[in-house]
């Protein structure tokens, strides 16, 4: 029920695609009603010092619903989500049954309609996501499913792949790809190298990923299909992603904050809280991840959030599943590790998310009269120390715990109604 309070969000630096201003920002009714100087209304978010942009958009969220709710449910992923400045997310299929068919689909949204965020679903690209079977993406589609991906998993058979590039392409939707070739990776633990080796944990060479990115862009340029690598980690996977969009290719790509900040020697001590696929890489790697987002050959910060109760993840290396918490962090470690500007944050963030996922309409729209309001406000200067108790998340499987960062969100406005406020969840 849209609620008639009128809200004002005052005194902020209004950041989004069209550039920044000064200037209060007024909601009615889930809507932008004006934006401009000394405005008033029933209620009042101070946003002084704070900068007010769209709300942001994750395409990728590890939810665990159906089938995992001791690690999150869509509820308590949808919170942490607003709590880290989101007003969308897209769910990852990889569930329990998969999220292959109308059925579940129709689960996973009934599931989000009460969330405190915006709760869309990918769809498996193949049966169970065990990439025998095309999977059936029209009947998904229909309920508005855009992004198909066996994520946790790649694509491994090429004819498959191209038959699934091939029908996308008739329903408008596009591909994303978990990019790792199984034969390559088999029984690695982390990345393949001079860590691996000391630590005498089998690993996964980059080559496994770069294969799987390079195939893809050659079916791109088959089939046409619109392909969205997620969670690039290679230096060699931004590059052929750098030059397949420059060649004009229908391509693009996501980047998590965990392969912008971490390498592979954080495995050291054998904490599984460092495990996750694709694995940590080199400094080379994450340098050229940085670059990446800089120069805009990676368009999208995605979060990735896998969380995994206790006691399925700590567990020793070799046996804990791969995956960590990113819904409540990913905003403060951009802003606390990227040097870029405010407006590049936020369009890997939120706009350029959104677009992939055909829901610019709605989320990650400018910010002026008549525009719907998904918003987000953050105060870019705050520090605070990262706790996965603390979190909304029923895990709490971070890497980033007790480590400080810049950047915190105030509040955040989903269809008009503030969902956070001073940093507190309202639902
Ligand atoms: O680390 C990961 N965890 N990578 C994936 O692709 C899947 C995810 C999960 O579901 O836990």
């Amino acid at each position: 029920m849209p609620d008639p309070t009128s809200v004002v969000i005052k005194g902020g630096r209004v950041v989004d695609a069209t550039g920044e201003r000064v200037a209060d920002v007024v909601v009615v009714d889930g809507r932008i009603a004006a934006v401009g100087e000394d405005l008033s209304a029933d209620r009042i978010l101070d946003a002084t010092g704070c900068i007010v942009g769209p709300g942001l958009v994750d395409l990728h969220s590890h939810l665990r619903q159906p089938g995992k709710e001791e690690a999150e449910t869509v509820e308590t992923g949808a919170r942490g989500a607003a709590l880290g400045g989101y007003t969308a997310i897209v769910a990852m299929p990889n569930t329990s049954p998969a999220i292959d068919s109308a059925g579940v689909v129709r689960e996973v949204l009934e599931l989000g309609r009460t969330a405190p965020c915006d709760v869309f679903t990918s769809g498996a690209i193949t049966v169970g996501r065990a990439g025998e079977q095309l999977a059936p993406m029209a009947e998904m589609a229909e309920l508005g499913v855009r992004l198909f991906t066996d994520d946790g998993a790649g694509v491994q058979d090429n004819r498959l792949m191209r038959r699934a590039m091939e029908y996308a392409t008739g329903l408008g939707a596009t591909l994303a790809q978990h990019c790792e070739d199984d034969a390559l990776c088999g029984g690695g633990h982390m990345h393949e190298g001079e860590w691996s080796a000391r630590l005498g944990i089998p690993g996964q060479p980059a080559e496994a990923e770069e294969l799987m990115v390079m195939r893809d862009i050659a079916l791109a340029r088959l089939t046409g299909c619109r392909i969205h690598f997620q969670h690039l980690s290679t230096e060699r996977s931004v590059a052929m992603v750098r030059d397949a969009i420059a060649a004009g290719l229908p391509v693009t790509a996501e980047a998590t904050p965990h392969h912008f900040t971490l390498t592979h020697a954080e495995c050291a001590g054998y904490d599984p809280v460092f495990k996750v696929n694709p694995p940590l890489r080199t400094a080379a790697d994450v340098a050229a991840v940085k670059a990446g987002l800089a120069d805009g050959a990676i368009g999208v910060i995605a979060t990735d959030h896998a969380p995994h109760a206790p006691e399925t993840k700590e567990l020793p290396f070799d046996e804990a599943p791969p995956g960590m918490l990113g819904l409540e962090t990913a905003l403060a470690l951009a802003l606390t590790e990227l040097d870029l500007p405010i407006q590049q944050v936020l369009a890997a963030l939120s706009w350029q998310p959104a677009a992939v996922v055909g829901i610019g309409g709605t989320h990650g729209v400018s910010i002026a009269a008549g525009q719907p309001a998904n918003l987000c406000v953050i105060d870019p200067e705050a520090t605070w120390t990262v706790d996965g108790a603390a979190m909304a998340s029923r895990s709490t499987n971070t890497p980033f715990q007790g480590r400080e960062l810049r950047g915190k969100v105030r509040h955040t406005v989903l269809h008009g109604e503030p969902v956070v406020i001073d940093g507190e969840a309202q639902r």
